[in-house]
């Protein structure tokens, strides 16, 4: 374990299973056949879902387009979310796709919250929801999520392609920080 966390929350092993099993259950939605053949158009959002999404694409076996996007975060060492904001312009060509949006971590709800609101404006055939983990917190904004790898108290996490200051999105693992408050809707680099 590294020397900045108290705890490994969820070991690498646990991980790895848990992203096979959600990969299955994303197939069993979306057949990879001839009624999907236009595929599947993955937005992971930057930075936090890398890692989580380099290890669930390897499980699925469509025909996928992955169309990243970036949401704002507030500058600072504030631990609460205090809204969310699009850097840039969502992927075009939306209209009549199936579209799953892939996050690190439902908090505050409001970065997915504005994702879905956005994705619908562009007439997709559907939108689903897939995150890593979903921290037991009130929510600012109550998102339904279809895909959850975990639910997980309200503490502050790192690993995996999460972060605190930009650190530690490496580990293959999600541990628990050692010093920065615990709590819910906190805010990160993304
Ligand atoms: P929210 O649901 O709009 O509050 O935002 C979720 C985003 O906040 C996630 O995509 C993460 O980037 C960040 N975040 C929330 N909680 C944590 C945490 O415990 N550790 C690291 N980043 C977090
Ligand atoms: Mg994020």
């Amino acid at each position: 374990m590294h020397a900045d966390l108290a705890e490994v929350m969820i070991g690498a092993d646990q991980v790895a299973a848990r992203v096979r099993a959600m990969a299955m259950e994303i197939c069993r939605d979306y057949p990879a056949d001839a009624a999907h053949a236009k595929g599947l158009v993955l937005v992971p959002v930057l930075t936090g879902a890398f890692m989580f999404l380099a290890d669930l694409v390897r499980h699925l076996p469509h025909k996928i387009r992955i169309e990243v996007v970036t949401v704002s975060s507030y500058p600072g060492a504030s631990t609460v979310s205090k809204g969310a904001a699009l850097v840039g312009v969502l992927p075009k060509d939306l209209e009549g796709r199936d579209v799953l949006i892939i996050d690190d971590i439902l908090d505050s709800g409001q970065t997915l919250g504005l994702l879905v609101d956005e994705i619908l404006k562009r007439h997709p055939r559907s939108v689903r929801t897939c995150v890593f983990l979903r921290k037991q917190c009130s929510r600012v904004r109550e998102v339904a999520c279809d895909y959850v790898g975990f639910d997980i108290p309200d503490k502050f996490v790192v690993g995996y392609g999460l972060d605190y200051d930009g650190f530690y999105r490496n580990l293959p693992y999600v541990g628990v920080m050692r010093t920065p408050g615990d709590g819910c809707n906190a805010e990160s680099s993304r």
